[in-house]
C-alpha cells in the first residue's frame, strides 16, 4: 500500500465502511447510560491520521460522540506524568481481568484489593483519584489540556447531557468507588473523584479527533502538527501495552488475533487504534457487542488491518 496515494486510501476507507455497515444489526446501543441509548444504531464513521498529519475520513466521521472508556488512556497518562509509574502501580495493577469492564467480583476476592488494571472501571476510578488539583474543574483541566493539544481542538468540551445521565445512573461505579475508599486505594472525597471520572468519560469528540490522538500515541508522544513531544515515550509505551492487553476488555485476546492493533474502546461506540510508527485510526459505530465494543467498528478495523497489513504481531 502506497500511503502517499490519498485517493486510494479514501477508496479503501469507503470500501471497508460499506462491508461493515450491516454488521451493526448484530449489536445494541448502550442503554445503561440513558442518554447513549438515543443514538441511531447504524451510524458508522472512520478517520485515519497518517504520520505526516494527513487526515482522511469516510462515513459518519463528522458526528460527535463521547469518549467513555477511551478517556481512561488519557487519565492514566496524566497520572503517570504527575506521579510516575511506581506511585500509580502501587494502587492499580497491570493484568487483564477476563471479566466485563464494570465487574466487581475480583476487587473483593483478590488481595490486596487493588483493581487489576486501569482500563476497567474500578481501575480508572482509582486513577481519577490520583489526578491532583484544588477543584474538580482544575483536575479535569489537566486531562482537557492534554486532549486539546493532541486533537488541535481548543474548543473540546464535556457533553453535559451525557455527563448528567451517567451521574444519575452510575450506582455500580459508586459501589466500586466506595469499596476502593474502604480498601485505602482511593483517598479524598469519593463523590468528587466519581464526578471527575463521569466528566472525563463524557468528553465529546469526532473520529477525526480520535485519529489524531491515536497518531500521537503511535508516534510515541510526538505531535507532528505542533512539533512538540506531548508526553514521554515511556508513558506512550505503557498506554499502548495496556491497549493490547486490556483495551477491548474481555475481548482483548480475540481482538489481538483478529486485528492486532493497540486499541481502546468506549461504550458510546468509539474505538481508538494506534498503529505504532504508522497511523492513528478513529472509528465510531454505536451498536455494541456483548462485551461493550462497537460491533461494526471491530469488523471495520479487522478489514482495514487485513488490507493494509497493520497487525503488530
Ligand atoms: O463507567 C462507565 O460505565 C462508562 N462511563 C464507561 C464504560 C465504557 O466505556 C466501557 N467500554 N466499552
Amino acid at each position: 500500500m502506497n500511503f502517499s496515494d490519498h485517493t486510494s486510501i479514501r477508496q479503501t476507507l469507503e470500501n471497508v465502511l460499506e462491508q461493515s455497515k450491516s454488521v451493526a444489526e448484530k449489536g445494541e446501543v448502550a442503554s445503561y447510560i440513558p442518554e447513549l441509548a438515543r443514538r441511531e444504531k447504524d451510524l458508522l464513521g472512520v478517520s485515519v491520521c497518517l504520520q505526516d498529519g494527513t487526515l482522511l475520513s469516510a462515513g459518519d466521521a463528522h458526528l460527535p460522540f463521547t469518549l467513555q472508556s477511551i478517556s481512561k488512556i488519557f487519565s492514566l497518562m496524566v497520572a503517570l506524568c504527575e506521579h510516575g509509574g511506581d506511585y500509580v502501580f502501587r494502587r492499580v495493577g497491570k493484568e487483564p481481568t477476563g471479566d466485563p469492564f464494570n465487574s466487581i467480583i475480583k476487587l473483593e476476592t483478590i488481595k490486596p484489593h487493588k483493581p487489576l488494571n486501569p482500563m476497567i472501571n474500578a481501575g480508572a476510578i482509582a486513577v481519577a483519584g490520583m489526578i491532583p488539583g484544588a477543584t474538580i474543574e482544575a483536575r479535569l483541566e489537566k486531562i482537557m489540556r492534554l486532549l486539546r493539544k493532541m486533537t488541535g481542538n481548543a474548543d473540546l468540551r464535556v457533553n453535559e447531557k451525557v455527563y448528567q445521565s451517567e451521574k444519575q445512573t452510575a450506582d455500580r461505579n459508586r459501589a466500586l468507588a466506595y469499596f476502593l475508599k474502604d480498601s485505602g486505594i482511593l483517598e479524598g472525597d469519593v463523590e468528587e473523584t466519581l464526578d471527575l471520572y463521569f466528566r472525563h468519560c463524557s468528553i465529546e469528540v469526532t473520529t477525526a479527533e480520535v485519529a489524531r490522538m491515536a497518531a500521537v500515541l503511535a508516534a510515541d508522544g510526538y505531535d507532528i502538527r505542533s512539533g512538540e513531544q506531548l508526553f514521554p515515550r515511556e508513558v506512550a509505551r505503557i498506554c499502548k501495552t495496556f491497549m493490547v492487553t486490556c483495551g477491548m476488555y474481555n475481548a482483548s485476546g480475540e481482538f489481538a488475533i483478529d486485528v492486532g492493533i493497540p486499541a481502546k474502546s468506549g461504550v458510546a461506540g468509539g474505538i481508538m487504534a494506534a498503529v505504532p510508527q504508522r497511523m492513528g485510526i478513529g472509528v465510531f459505530g454505536p451498536a455494541l457487542d456483548d462485551k461493550g465494543n462497537s460491533v461494526a467498528g471491530v469488523h471495520l478495523l479487522q478489514k482495514l488491518s487485513q488490507q493494509w497489513e497493520l497487525s503488530i504481531f
